[in-house]
């Protein structure tokens, strides 16, 4: 039988048999995937068996020293691979890895689980710094480190303990932190006009020191707008922009009355309601037909988004606009929230470029927020530098344009924590957990977008974080799990005053009242 392989020249990979059946896999080189080999090989084969051929199929390796010795901790992964199809197993002699061959369409979904599975399963050193070494921009030394957060320091710690006692969960601002970030936005010479995107934290403390670095304020909604005009009622509306999404009409129409600048970003608006759009000035937001994010629920570009005028209606909604003395000044596209990638700006310059050539009117390339923060240490802190020069060399290739951006979180982000008490710490079948008087109503990020927000013991702050906990909240729901396998002092106890780290961008602008608890309070330190 293996003769046939080695007569069309293909070399076995992984090789299972039993009384009646001889499993084996190919890899798909390039022999195998532009030729008729398979076919001449299963026809050279069927003389001597049945043939059955499986594609496509994918590998998984569990790779590890002693192997055989640690089968019974991996039950749970032996589970998952019960669930599947598995074509093949096949363990190698020195005892370093176990291969599953599944289809291929099961492996994405399965990988993380069994990574998950491995941690959990006890096979594992309990530190995972002993599983995994660092990474090779660590050992390289150009990791950009995360810079000390402002409530190590001793006064803002005192301050927030003596916070702590007035009651939580609170959430608490750093105005000096929100500054610095706006400052070092401000230091862009690509960036024409900058706008803070309110939605991420429309407190007034925020509102006002960011109006005072020269930030003018994105809105989405009429109770926003009502916010920024109560907060700083001699704002010029000339500094604020209105970038509704599925608004009722009469939002359109009372932003227009007040004079703020208005997205708009379907064509059916000013079909259906050309009264409200007759002979305005407004900005277009389109859909480049591609979108980025940290999650996929904070993408908000390409096909399956709800935002923005596809691209192949700019000529459409130009013509309508035209008909109704709508004049076009800016274009916009923000295209997801928490962007690694400091590249897509530039590519969103350049394409924006091309639809405001051909519109005429536009003067300014809205190129929305997005902009990422550091929440763990394997994050870096965004590369600003790389951002400015990439805004700055695509703009040279498009000098007729203004540039505007429209950041929320990198400006608040790192400015707020939210301040709990442990309330619990229980020991359930091996899992130590604390709990905190905060739960996903107060921060729903980590239970909505699986996001992490470092958790530190304040009242413990500098003891070895030698124990392990689940953290979580106080609501009925199982999704109420602010992080696992956390990092604290083992002698973390009740009436702890905790915080969570870097929630000063959606974290009280999401907050609710669900299982009838109170909204956190709100403190602005300068
Ligand atoms: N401009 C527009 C039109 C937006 O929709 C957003 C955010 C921004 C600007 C500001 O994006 P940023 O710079 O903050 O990424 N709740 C999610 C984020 C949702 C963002 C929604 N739109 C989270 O907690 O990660």
């Amino acid at each position: 039988m293996f003769e046939c392989f080695k007569r069309h020249g293909l070399s076995v990979d992984l090789i299972g048999s039993s009384e009646t059946n001889v499993t084996v896999s190919l890899d798909p080189s390039e022999n195998l995937v532009n030729t008729d080999v398979l076919a001449r090989l299963s026809e050279d084969l069927s003389k001597l068996c049945r043939v059955k051929v499986i594609l496509p199929c994918t590998a998984i390796t569990l790779v590890g020293r002693g192997m055989r010795s640690l089968l019974h901790k991996l039950s749970e992964v032996w589970a998952m691979f019960g669930r599947e199809r598995v074509h093949l197993i096949s363990q190698s002699s020195n005892d370093l890895n176990l291969t599953f061959v599944v289809d291929e369409a099961a492996a994405d979904g399965m990988l993380p689980r069994l990574h998950a599975a491995l941690i959990d399963s006890g096979a594992m050193p309990v530190y995972e710094d002993q599983v995994f070494g660092p990474r090779w921009r660590e050992i390289n030394g150009t990791v950009r480190p995360r810079g000390t957060p402002w409530w190590q320091g001793s006064l803002e710690r005192e301050h927030l303990l003596a916070l702590a006692v007035q009651g939580t969960p609170r959430y608490v601002y750093n105005l000096p932190t929100v500054r610095e970030r706006a400052r070092q936005l401000a230091a862009i010479d690509a960036v024409d006009r900058r706008y803070y995107a309110i939605k991420a934290n429309a407190h007034p403390a925020i509102l006002g020191t960011l109006v005072e670095e020269g930030f003018g304020l994105e809105c989405v909604s009429l109770g926003e707008l009502g916010r920024v005009f109560e907060v700083l009622p001699d704002l010029s509306p000339e500094r604020v922009l209105f970038t509704p999404s599925f608004a009722p009409i009469s939002e359109y129409a009372a932003a227009f009355a007040r004079g703020v600048t208005v997205t708009v970003d379907n064509v059916e608006l000013l079909r259906r309601w050309p009264e409200v759009f007759l002979g305005r000035t407004l900005w277009l937001r389109i859909d480049l037909g591609h979108g980025d994010g940290h999650h996929k629920k904070v993408n908000t570009g390409g096909m399956a988004s709800k935002f923005g005028l596809s691209a192949q209606r700019v000529e459409e909604f130009v013509d309508v606009a035209r008909a109704l003395d709508v004049r076009i000044s800016g274009v916009h596209a923000h295209l997801g929230s928490g962007i690694e990638t400091s590249e897509h700006w530039k590519q969103v310059v350049d394409e924006l470029a091309g639809f405001a050539r051909r519109i005429g009117s536009v003067e300014f390339l809205d190129i929305g927020g997005g902009l990422p923060i550091p929440y763990s240490d394997d994050d870096e802190p965004f590369d600003l530098v790389a951002w400015a020069e990439g805004l700055a060399e695509i703009k040279a290739v498009h000098p007729a344009f203004k540039l505007a951006i429209e950041p929320g979180r990198f400006l608040v982000a790192e400015a707020g924590v939210l301040l709990t008490h442990a309330t619990q710490v229980i020991e359930k079948d091996g899992v130590l957990r604390v709990g905190l008087d905060a739960g996903m109503n107060a921060l729903i990020r980590p239970a909505l977008y699986d996001a992490w927000h470092d958790i530190i013991n304040l009242s413990r702050l500098g003891a070895p974080c030698d124990g392990e906990f689940e953290v979580v909240g106080p609501i009925c729901e199982s999704s109420d799990v602010f992080g696992q396998r956390v990092k604290l002092p083992a002698a973390t106890a009740p009436g702890d005053v905790m915080i969570l780290a870097d929630a000063g961008a959606y974290g009280m602008a999401m907050a609710n009242t669900y299982n009838l608890r109170a909204l956190p309070a709100e403190d602005a330190l300068e």
